[in-house]
């Protein structure tokens, strides 16, 4: 049966974007809902210019009550009855009350080869390190930072004068590839890892 997908944003969207234009003709899974916690975030235009129905639920008025924020991100998604979560740039973090119960069901993509790098600023940090690889991973979301089961890894080569900027924009293309065939190969109920070299 087809999957239902509810897509957690924060910002552009642009990987979101991405996962809606491949869930199409015999792809296991489709879109049901983009959820922004921030009312201004670009993709959620992108979501209604595609049909996607749209929710956000704002973090500001919880004041950093995450359970209660995450009461309220499970009411919103109610409806929907999504069978799978993707974060796709949802900029807040979550805790196992709400992760443990979308165990084996949530992915998240992060700008990094994990386990380098969790958290923030992830091409400054390779950059500073003289890296020479560096890349993107989508992982299973456990109540860890950035941690989980890999699911797919693409890498990027980091150039002689490359700035955060530009190593940014390299491993945003292939988050762009990275994310639709991560959840195309999950959906249909393979989870080895895609690799992307
Ligand atoms: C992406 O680079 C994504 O990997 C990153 O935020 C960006 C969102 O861009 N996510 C994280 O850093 C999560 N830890 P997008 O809104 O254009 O998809």
């Amino acid at each position: 049966m087809t999957k239902r997908v509810a897509v957690f944003i924060s910002g552009s969207g642009s990987n979101m974007q991405k996962l809606l234009e491949s869930m199409k003709d015999d792809h296991p899974a489709r879109a049901c809902v983009v959820l922004s916690n921030d009312p201004r975030a670009g993709g959620l235009d992108i979501a209604e210019a595609a049909g996607v129905p749209t929710e956000v639920v704002r973090h500001e008025p919880f004041k950093g009550d995450r359970v209660a924020f995450e009461h309220a991100l499970t009411g919103a998604l109610a409806h929907h009855a999504p069978d799978l979560i993707c974060l796709a740039g949802f900029m807040r973090r979550l805790t196992a009350g709400f992760v443990d119960p979308w165990r084996g069901r949530m992915l998240n993509i992060h700008p990094s080869l994990l386990p380098k790098y969790r958290g923030l600023n992830t091409h400054r940090r390779a950059l500073e390190a003289g890296d020479a690889v560096h890349g993107c991973t989508v992982h299973e979301v456990t109540a860890a930072l950035d941690d989980g089961p890999i699911l797919g890894q693409a890498e990027v080569h980091v150039l002689p004068d490359d700035t955060e900027a530009t190593l940014a924009a390299r491993v945003l293309e292939q988050e762009h590839l990275l994310y639709p065939a991560v959840l195309a190969r999950f959906a249909g109920g393979d989870r080895r890892p895609v690799m992307l070299r």
